[in-house]
């Protein structure tokens, strides 16, 4: 049963696919609206593209919380529900036996920036908070604070590569470096790592002697667009379900993963 939908966004660049996102609202295709747009930089042309409209915006400058850390880590606050052991134990970013010292600078400065974008995001409830080309990971901090139910996640992230291909800040570049035929979108609920949660859609299309990284960048987000509409959609129509699946290979091994399935489309 599609009901409307209150979505959130941040994002940190252009904001195409917030505008993909807006115009399937717009259009009906969605059933839901955008009810803020939230970015890490200041200058963020997407901000432009909610402010133009009246949707509600936001910044948090991650790039001075992390300048002041590292400058005079004294004036900052750490939040008072900072729990670093929990975080460490729950994280994908640090594998085992990483610098600890480079951890915890990233996870204290991570919260301070979160407790300021879930402060910052109070005012304006949502049910869906989508991550539009926004370039910073969010930790166990963040995301266990609006996942409040771990088994209907609510935070959705669009990567322009083939995942698990790929991962990281560069899925263009790196799928074209690569000398991959054939190149893709993703988009998938947030989890603890970094472009490791369960995977909702994804859309490919094919890399050609003629093509060059920026004619793939324009093949891929065109595809971007409709792929991430779709899945919101989806999302609205409450049609995605998370399922934890477990596989026992040759060996004895035992795989176990959360998986999104795809309820099939009622009658509206
Ligand atoms: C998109 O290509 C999106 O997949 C990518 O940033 C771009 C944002 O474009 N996201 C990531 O790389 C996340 N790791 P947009 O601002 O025009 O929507």
């Amino acid at each position: 049963m599609s009901h409307t939908i209150r979505i959130g966004a941040l994002l940190s660049g252009s904001g195409t696919n917030l505008q993909a996102i807006i115009d399937s609202c717009n259009s009906g295709k969605i059933n839901g609206s955008v009810v803020f747009v939230g970015s890490d930089n200041v200058n963020a042309p997407g901000l432009d593209r909610g402010k133009k409209i009246g949707i509600p915006t936001f910044v948090v400058d991650y790039e001075s919380i992390i300048r002041r850390y590292k400058d005079s880590p004294d004036e900052l606050i750490i939040p008072n529900d900072f729990d670093l052991d929990d975080i460490l134990s729950k994280q994908n970013f640090f594998p085992e036996g990483a610098d600890i010292n480079r951890a915890k600078a990233f996870f204290i400065t991570r919260a301070i920036a979160e407790a300021k974008v879930l402060d910052k995001m109070r005012p304006y409830p949502f049910d869906l908070l989508v991550l539009a080309g926004f370039m910073r990971n969010l930790t166990p901090y963040f995301i266990d604070k609006v996942n409040r139910n771990p088994d209907n996640p609510c935070i959705m992230n669009i990567h322009p590569s083939l995942l698990p291909a790929f991962p990281g800040v560069d899925g263009y570049g790196d799928t074209f470096r690569y000398g991959c035929k054939i190149g893709g979108c993703t988009v998938h609920f947030v989890d603890y790592g970094e472009d490791t949660g369960p995977i909702i859609g994804q859309n490919a299309y094919e890399i050609t002697e003629e093509d060059t990284l920026e004619s793939i960048k324009a093949k891929g987000l065109n595809l971007e667009w409709e792929l991430y509409s779709e899945c919101v959609r989806l999302f609205a129509q409450g049609r995605l379900r998370t399922v934890k699946m477990s596989y026992t290979l040759k060996g004895g091994q035992k795989i176990l993963r959360t998986v999104v399935k795809v309820l099939p489309s009622q009658k509206e």
